[in-house]
């Protein structure tokens, strides 16, 4: 076991703005089959089956659905401290220095954001989710998202944002495709990745789900639910995970995944000529069509709430 960032551990979660809160709610508790859901200020949180305190939390707003941060957890409280050392030569801003958060979890944090407007919170000391003796019993815990898997974020200039990730979090990168830099900060493959493209919105939220089977299980219930599945399943090629993809409310893309591959130090990077499909291929499976247009569309529209 290695940790591959000195100051970041893991990637908590995702703080959302929405225009509905009760739809938004009623897809990511009944639908999504996030599990406890809890309320503070307005805001509501959303754990799942894992010990993390909170995977997504919800706040209303009229307009486009947002991004109001991503939530990575440090090692230790000094590493708030050197991260916010690292900012000015970094492009990056500190918007909060550090506070009490006052969430579920609690803790302390910072809040940064990189030149493109990429809000990141940086928290340490949050408390594990209650362990609830009523899961463990519970049939549905098999369909029940752990933690997130990873969060993809759109980059026009992903060389910049690659380099932010390492000098101020101390990510390094595990694989480089045409298309998307993936980086890690523990033993799974990526934590977070920037796509090319023309802007620097969200790209897609990973929930790793227990296993393949409740990958496809979940492709089912969505699609029961309204929400077909938009690319997959499949399995991708760096990372090697298992995929269904969803438009969910908002045009807010996420992802069921499932078998992340762990990784540690002498893993060796990718690079675009290594990474390769045949023709027609997306996937190392082949059983699906490529990504849908409406996929393709959703990707590019939900930015950072101050961008
Ligand atoms: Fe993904």
């Amino acid at each position: 076991m290695t940790h591959a960032s000195s100051r970041i551990k893991a990637l908590r979660s995702v703080s959302l703005q929405v225009p509905d809160l009760t739809l938004a709610l009623k897809f990511f508790h009944d639908v999504w089959n996030l599990y406890s859901v809890s309320q503070i200020d307005g805001k509501v949180f959303l754990a799942g089956s894992g010990n993390d305190a909170f995977l997504i939390s919800l706040c209303e707003r009229p307009g486009p659905a947002k991004v109001v941060d991503v939530t990575l957890r440090a090692h230790d409280l000094k590493n708030l401290d050197e991260i916010k050392a690292s900012l000015p030569e970094n492009n990056g801003k500190l918007l909060k220095d550090t506070h009490p958060v006052n969430e579920p979890g609690l803790g302390q944090a910072i809040t940064v954001c990189d030149a493109d407007g990429r809000i990141f919170k940086i928290i340490h000391g949050d408390q594990p989710r209650a362990f609830d003796p009523a899961l463990e019993s519970n049939e549905k815990l098999k369909d029940i998202p752990i933690r997130l898997a990873h969060t993809v974020l759109n980059s026009d200039k992903v060389d910049d944002s690659q380099k932010f990730m390492e000098n101020v979090f101390d990510f390094c990168l595990s694989d480089r495709t045409k298309i998307m830099a993936f980086m890690r900060c523990n033993d799974d493959h990526h934590s977070i990745a920037f796509g090319d493209t023309d802007n620097n919105a969200l790209n897609h939220i990973a929930f790793l789900m227990p296993d393949l089977e409740s990958v496809m299980r979940g492709g089912g219930r969505l699609k029961d639910n309204g929400y077909p599945i938009a690319w997959g399943p499949g399995r991708h090629g760096p990372g090697n995970n298992a995929f269904n993809y969803f438009v969910g409310p908002f045009d807010l893309v996420v992802e069921y995944t499932s078998e992340v591959q762990q990784i540690d130090d002498s893993y060796k990077a990718r690079y675009p000529k290594d990474w390769q499909w045949p023709a027609g291929r997306t996937d190392h499976w082949g059983i699906s069509a490529p990504p849908s247009d409406d996929l393709k569309r959703a990707q590019k529209l939900i930015g950072f709430i101050n961008q």
